[in-house]
């Protein structure tokens, strides 16, 4: 076992684990951010996506040794239940979860777009988007959500 220390939404958290722990083990059995999901823990679906230095990772596959100083984002770390952030609030107006075990990893995949590109073509959410799975089958309101965030973050602030 060694001690890592991580930054996780800001706030800094020493672990104690071994190497090759994934990072998804920690923030979910250490740090009790169990927003990211795991779902085929072979890089395949995305459930597990968090945000490594600002680019979307897949937490399954991220040894936790290999994660150093970079900052590390979670669902968690963009709002809460009674104060969401722009992207959480674009996902609830578009009614895009049906089981919801996809979404915290949709939403921090399209974090990652959002950081980057602030405002992104339609083509470009849908090339983004592409590498996370939902297996409800509601791919369609999720790309109505990531527009509909963009569309917010690029309003000028007190626009409706
Ligand atoms: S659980 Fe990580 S990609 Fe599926
Ligand atoms: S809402 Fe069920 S997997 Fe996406």
């Amino acid at each position: 076992m060694t001690i890592y220390r991580l930054r996780v939404n800001g706030a800094e958290h020493a672990v104690d684990t071994d190497p090759d722990t994934p990072l998804l083990y920690v923030l979910r059995n250490e740090l009790a951010l169990n927003g990211a999901k795991f779902g085929c823990g072979l890089g395949q679906c995305g459930a597990c996506t968090v945000t490594l230095d600002g680019k979307a990772a897949l937490s399954c596959l991220v040894p936790v040794a290999s994660v150093g100083a970079r900052p590390v984002g979670t669902v968690e770390g963009l709002g809460r239940a009674d104060a969401p952030g722009v992207l959480q609030q674009a996902f609830i107006d578009e009614q895009a979860a049906q089981c919801g075990y996809c979404i915290a990893g949709m939403i921090m995949r399209a974090a990652s777009l959002l950081e980057r590109v602030p405002a992104p073509s339609d083509a470009q959410i849908r090339r983004h988007m592409q590498a996370n799975l939902c297996r409800c089958g509601t791919h369609m309101r999720i790309l109505r959500a990531v527009r509909r965030a963009a569309d917010a973050l690029a309003r000028p602030k007190g626009k409706a």
